[in-house]
C-alpha cells in the first residue's frame, strides 16, 4: 500500500517528535482523526506522566490523553523506524539575532 493510500485510509502509523505546547496537542489531533500516533520525547519525565494519564502542559486537560486510545508516548526512539509519518515539534528558539537556533531539529534528524 502506498504512503497516500495509508493516509487516506487511517491505516498511516503517526511519529510526533517532541511533546511540548505543538507536538501534545497534535498528538491528540492524529488520535481524533483515527490514526495509530506515537508520541516521541527526549524528556522521560513526560513520558512517565503521559503513561499515567497526567498533563504537563497547564491548559490540557488530562482527560484529554485518557480520551486519546491510539496514543503511545514512548522514549525508545528505535521506534521511528516503525513510523510512516514523522512529524518534528521540537524547539527552535530564536538567538540574539532573532534567527532560529537548529540545534534541536539537526539532533532531531
Ligand atoms: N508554542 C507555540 O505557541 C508555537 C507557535 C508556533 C510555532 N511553534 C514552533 O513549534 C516548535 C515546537 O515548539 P513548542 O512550543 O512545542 O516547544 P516546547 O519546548 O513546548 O516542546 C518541545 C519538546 O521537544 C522535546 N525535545 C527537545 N529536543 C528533542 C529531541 N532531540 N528529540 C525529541 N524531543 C525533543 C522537549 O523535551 C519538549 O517536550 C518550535 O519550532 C516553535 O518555534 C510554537
Amino acid at each position: 500500500m502506498g504512503l497516500i493510500e495509508k493516509i487516506e485510509s487511517r491505516k498511516a502509523k503517526i511519529g510526533v517528535i517532541g511533546l511540548g505546547y505543538v507536538g501534545l496537542p497534535l498528538v491528540f489531533e492524529f488520535s481524533k482523526a483515527g490514526f495509530d500516533v506515537t508520541g516521541f520525547d527526549i524528556d522521560p519525565a513526560k513520558i512517565e506522566l503521559l503513561k499515567q494519564g497526567k498533563s504537563y502542559i497547564k491548559h490540557i486537560d488530562a482527560r484529554r490523553i485518557g480520551e486519546c486510545k491510539s496514543f503511545r508516548p514512548s522514549s525508545d526512539f528505535s521506534g521511528i523506524s516503525g513510523m510512516d509519518c514523522i512529524i518534528a515539534c521540537v524547539p527552535t528558539p530564536l538567538n540574539k539575532n532573532r534567527e532560529p537556533d537548529m540545534t534541536y531539529v539537526f539532533s532531531t534528524t
